[in-house]
């Protein structure tokens, strides 16, 4: 029987409600969309969002996500009313549901996401914020956007992953400063602090977001798979397993790889002469 195979151009886009998400060449915009509640993050938003990023995994249209919010906030954390409120009447296996559903987007998921990710933090970023934000593996920010880990200021720990997330980029003289003070801070800051790679003017925030994503479409998909999760699996290692496991995974990142990419390298490098690694990309097969 013939597999009738839907166009590209006719697959439905997630989302549509509290995340909406735009193509464009190869980038999926994913937006948080509740800007009148400056993108507080619903229980409703976390399903939705579930399942937008699993869609997005294996959609061709997609080759990087970029993570942002509409309208002026990236996001101001955990919606206090509609997650901690609400939920604390519930019993507690609903209440284990509503946080495993919220964690698997904002940390398994995009931690472990088999497609580059960058958070572009357009705005206010607070307290839950800072969880999608870590686990996105690159970052860039505005440099007025206004950060910071709020919990402190209204009677609560830094929970979820919250203060784990912090721990993997902030030293930890700088993080507990901001857990146990709850003072804001600017873009530039985020920076320094190892929140974000860049800070930029606002009016150059998604130009910049889109070149470095750019960068990242024209590198080998499987190779930079690999490299992601090989980092990321690693820094959790003694030297010896990661010694064990990186040269394993060397060898299972050539096996998985459907272009080659070593042998192309090693080839255009050592015997073509026609490239150099240092100075770019070896050239990829149409
Ligand atoms: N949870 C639930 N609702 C939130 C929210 C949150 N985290 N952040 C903002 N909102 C809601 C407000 O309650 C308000 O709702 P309303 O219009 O129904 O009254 C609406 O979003 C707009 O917020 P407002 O405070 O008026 O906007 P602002 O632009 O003056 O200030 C912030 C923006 C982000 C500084 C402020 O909303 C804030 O401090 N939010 C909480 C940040 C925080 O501590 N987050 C940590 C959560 S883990």
């Amino acid at each position: 029987m013939t597999k009738i195979e839907t166009p590209v151009a006719e697959k439905p886009i997630p989302g549509g409600k509290e995340v909406l998400v735009e193509f464009e060449d190869g980038i999926a915009w994913v937006q948080l969309n509740r800007p009148a509640k400056r993108n507080a993050m619903s229980v409703g938003l976390a399903r939705e969002m579930n399942e937008v990023l699993d869609a997005l995994e294996t959609d061709d249209r997609c080759g990087v996500v970029v993570l942002t919010g509409v309208g002026e906030a990236f996001s101001a954390g955990m919606d206090l009313k509609d997650f901690f409120r609400a939920t604390d009447g519930l019993s507690d296996i609903e209440r284990h549901r509503a946080y495993r559903s919220t964690r698997a987007w904002q940390w398994r998921t995009l931690m472990h996401y088999a497609k580059p990710t960058i958070a572009m933090v357009n705005g206010w970023c607070f307290g839950g914020a800072f969880t999608p934000l870590i686990c996105c593996d690159l970052a860039v920010t505005d440099e007025k956007a206004v950060f910071g880990l709020s919990e402190i200021n209204w009677g609560v720990i830094p929970g979820g992953v919250v203060s784990k997330a912090i721990s993997t980029v902030m030293g930890d003289r700088q993080a507990l400063y901001y857990v146990m003070s709850g003072e804001k801070f600017d873009g530039a800051k985020a920076v320094a602090l190892g929140l974000a790679n860049e800070a930029v003017p606002k009016e150059q925030l998604r130009a910049r977001t889109a070149e470095i994503a750019r960068t990242l479409l024209g590198k080998n998909p499987t190779v930079l798979r690999q490299a992601r999760m090989a980092y990321k699996y690693a820094r959790e290692m003694t030297w010896e397993q990661a010694s064990e496991y990186l040269t394993a995974k060397v060898d299972q990142t050539n096996f998985v790889d459907p272009e080659r990419g070593k042998e192309q390298g090693l080839k255009q490098f050592l015997d073509e002469k026609s490239f150099r690694p240092g100075l770019g990309n070896y050239v990829r097969a149409e």
